[in-house]
């Protein structure tokens, strides 16, 4: 990987397509770099970089994953080809790291270890109005998977507790909380690494549903196209990506469980939980380190999320059940609990199949809408559209009452009135797909055969070909 592939080249980039905002005044981390990062968010989910943030000598960058394209571009795709890119890359892995010298790892330019470690140095900051404190919420997290010997990462929510500690809130079901589960009942502490700001494809690969059995940094080559730089930890046996901008190492006792939150969430609710304490042995960073924060409560944290991990997984598994489905989205509005599938139907039972297959694949989706091939499912018109005229509510609503429930959903029912600990929720899935019946109508907006691929170019001069793209974009919510 060459030294480029890293934040500050990425930044850079931004710069050069109008995408990162820069703000010189100086700019507070109690809420108020949140606060401007969000107001902006309309206007096409630019990254913002504050060159001047009070009680820091660091620049903080948010919004950095705002939007789709920005994630797709980042590795060299097309927005619509990257979900299956990330399929073809879990399948085929990538290099093994390159290790490099201490010396050449830009991250380890200055390194704060033991008694000098104090987190307060670092501008980590609040976000959402009764979020109980400083938070990290751009850090991915890189453990070791003790069963495979492999190196596993994903990001979670983590709050600074004290000079030295934070929580670190990894969900039963994912590979890091299994592997603390696994140390807590083994009665061993789990080394971890928190990495704060690196090329984007560090993000997105930890966000790729691939087994254990698949080093995660080999994936970041193979989204890069080229081997991820490491360099050994300073007081942790983890292999550190060189080019990071700031990574923090540390020890988590997972037996030691303390409350978080509340934070807001990507649901935009309050989340708190019991989770487990990250000693920290040493801050490590670049001189001139650039702190990345990423905003919870923006469309930054869903799309890094969904695209292309979890709708990758979910083209995947509906793939697998009905052949004839193109192409997924779980949009980004609405708290990303819905998802839209298109289909290409050869069974009268290809809408009904594609949502029961959709639910059981992803238990965060609540309503699922399927349509025909000739729907683009990254334009809401058209899915409501289908909603309107091929559905009918007596026919082709299915309700699932009583599925596995998530916490950020308030609406959530407890199973158990004393504990918050199983939640159910009820469960829709609406197949807008056309009837197989012959006198089923042709639809009625198609252009004239002959000029269906009417280029605009030829009738419009410039400055009217481009209010009417300007305008073309605006149709679409935040980061889509
Ligand atoms: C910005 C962001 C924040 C996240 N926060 C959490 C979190 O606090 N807890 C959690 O369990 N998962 C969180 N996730 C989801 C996991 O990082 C993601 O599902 C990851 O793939 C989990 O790893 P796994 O594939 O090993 O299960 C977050 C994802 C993003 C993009």
């Amino acid at each position: 990987m060459t030294p480029s592939h890293d934040l500050r080249g990425f930044l850079d980039r931004l710069r050069a397509t109008g995408e990162l905002i820069e703000v010189r005044h100086p700019t507070r981390t109690d809420g108020e770099i949140s606060a401007v990062v969000k107001e902006v968010e309309p206007a096409g989910a630019p990254a913002v970089l504050f060159h001047d943030v009070i009680g820091s000598d660091l620049p903080v960058v948010a919004g950095v994953f705002g939007t789709r394209e920005r994630i797709a571009s980042a590795v060299g795709q097309p927005r619509a080809g990257l979900l299956d890119h990330a399929l073809n890359v879990i399948d085929g892995g990538g290099p093994p790291p390159q290790t490099v010298e201490r010396e050449d790892a830009p991250v380890q330019q200055v390194v704060i270890s033991g008694d000098h470690v104090d987190l307060a140095q670092l501008p980590f900051g609040v976000h959402s109005k009764d979020d109980a404190g400083n938070y990290i919420t751009s850090g991915v997290v890189l453990a070791r998977d003790d069963l495979t010997g492999t190196i596993n990462t994903g990001m979670y929510r983590m709050m600074i507790t004290g000079r030295n500690t934070l929580t670190v809130n990894a969900a039963p079901d994912h590979d890091l909380g299994r592997v603390f589960a696994r140390a807590r009942i083994a009665n061993r502490s789990v080394e971890i690494a928190i990495v704060l700001g690196h090329h984007p494809a560090y993000a997105i690969a930890s966000q790729l549903k691939n087994p254990t059995s698949v080093d995660t940094h080999e994936l970041v080559g193979a989204l890069l196209d080229g081997p991820l730089r490491v360099t050994p930890g300073a007081t942790i046996d983890l292999p550190i990506p060189a080019d990071a901008e700031i990574v923090l190492e540390g020890r988590v006792d997972p037996a030691d469980m303390e409350g978080e939150g509340p934070f807001g969430e990507f649901s935009y609710y309050y989340g708190s939980a019991q989770a487990p304490v990250c000693t920290v042995t040493a801050v490590t960073r670049r001189e001139d380190a650039i702190f990345h924060d990423l905003h919870p409560t923006h469309a930054e944290h869903r799309c890094l999320w969904l695209f292309p991990g979890r709708e990758a997984r979910l083209l995947e598994a509906v793939r697998r059940t009905v052949p004839g489905v193109r192409d997924v989205r779980i949009p980004f509005m609405g708290g990303s609990l819905s998802a839209y599938i298109q289909v290409e139907k050869r069974k009268q039972t290809d809408g009904t199949q594609s949502v029961l297959a959709a639910l059981a694949a992803d238990h965060f989706i609540k309503h699922v809408y399927v349509v025909d091939e000739d729907i683009d499912i990254h334009d809401d018109e058209q899915v409501l559209w289908a909603l309107n005229v091929r559905f009918q509510a007596g026919r082709d609503l299915m309700v699932l009452p009583n599925q596995k429930g998530i916490r950020m959903d308030p609406s959530a029912r407890r199973v158990n009135p004393d504990s918050a600990a199983e939640l159910v929720t009820d469960k829709l899935g609406f197949d807008a797909t056309r009837p197989f019946y012959p006198t089923f109508p042709e639809r009625a907006d198609r252009p004239v055969a002959a000029y269906e691929d009417v280029n605009l170019a030829d009738f419009l001069d410039e400055t009217d070909l481009e209010r009417v793209q300007r305008w073309s974009t605006f149709r679409k919510a935040a980061g889509e």
